[in-house]
């Protein structure tokens, strides 16, 4: 845990947890959906969980992708840690270890041959997305009330939980060869889903054949999803019903920050990107140049 950069994180997770979740041994059943916040996570969630399962129904998602660094996780005791046992009876019900992250590389179990998908957005459709989420929670689950532009002062700076969205690239940059780890971009969901799930299905060894991944494709659209809000929404936080309609699922558009960016927002943007990267993209971010657009 010494070489974990500093990030702010939720109060619901605990240093126990932090060690629980960096020394939890995994195999080739455990499929880790990594991300910044607001990255398409619980849309792959509901894909790695659909296709792990060939398609099994779903009551929620939470209770078989779990929240990995959430202390509600975990069960800790005088005599170590381990997962949850609700989580671990609905593992393995579908033979299957799924969770959801949030955490940097360093911080993640690698002592095995565990799966990784790490999930990558346009950063400011991410940043645009986390606002919306923010500001439609109670303010005791860690909501706000600031205004866009105060608060893009606060995200742009990484002093929001889960840090500078740049360090999250950066910390994951560094596995992107690794061979259990698999980069899928919310916009390549969006343009060409099928060669998405083709590639997941191939790299977490699912078994699944086209055909059955052709069946499946209706689940995974943002109109199922919204129709299904109930399936994927967080369980623990309370929303603040400000009678515009927000959801959990919401817009699901690329591009969607052209609505509350303003120019001076995408000059700082820019600037952080720069900031971050004063020797240009790195390599490993140079086929997803739409992510810093
Ligand atoms: S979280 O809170 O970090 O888990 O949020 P996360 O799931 O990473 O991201 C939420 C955004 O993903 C959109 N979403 C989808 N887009 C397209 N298709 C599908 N099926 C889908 N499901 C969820 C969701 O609407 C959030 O994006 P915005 O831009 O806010 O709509």
């Amino acid at each position: 845990m010494a070489d974990c950069p500093q990030m702010p994180l939720l109060p619901t997770t605990s240093q126990a947890t932090l060690r629980g979740c960096a020394s939890l041994s995994v195999n080739s059943k455990n499929v880790f959906i990594c991300s910044y916040p607001k990255s398409g996570t619980t849309w792959m969630q509901n894909i790695v969980y659909t296709l792990a399962t060939n398609g099994r129904e779903l009551d929620h998602i939470s209770k078989y992708a779990p929240f990995f660094e959430s202390d509600r996780s975990w069960s800790h005791t005088d005599d170590g840690s381990e997962i949850a046992e609700i989580h671990r009876i609905c593992h393995r019900e579908i033979g299957w270890r799924i969770f959801n992250t949030h955490l940097y590389w360093t911080m993640m179990p690698r002592n095995g041959d565990a799966r990784y998908i790490y999930v990558v957005r346009n950063g400011k459709d991410v940043c645009n997305s986390y606002y919306h989420h923010f500001t439609h929670m109670t303010i005791e689950d860690g909501g706000t009330d600031l205004s866009f532009d105060d608060y893009f002062q606060e995200w742009i700076k990484g002093n929001l939980t889960y840090g500078k969205w740049t360090d999250h690239l950066k910390s994951w940059m560094e596995a992107f060869d690794d061979p259990r780890v698999l980069v899928v971009s919310y916009e390549s969901l969006k343009s060409d889903l099928r060669s998405a799930l083709l590639a997941i299905n191939a790299h977490c060894n699912f078994g699944l054949s086209e055909a059955d991944i052709d069946i499946l494709i209706p689940r995974f659209s943002f109109k199922y999803m919204k129709e299904n809000v109930h399936k994927f929404n967080p369980i623990f936080f309370k929303w603040v019903d400000k009678g515009d309609g927000f959801e959990f699922v919401r817009k699901g558009v690329v591009g969607d920050h052209r609505t509350i960016f303003t120019e001076e927002h995408s000059k700082l943007f820019d600037e952080m990107v720069k900031e971050s990267f004063p020797h240009g993209i790195p390599n490993a971010l140079s086929t997803y140049p739409y992510l810093f657009n």
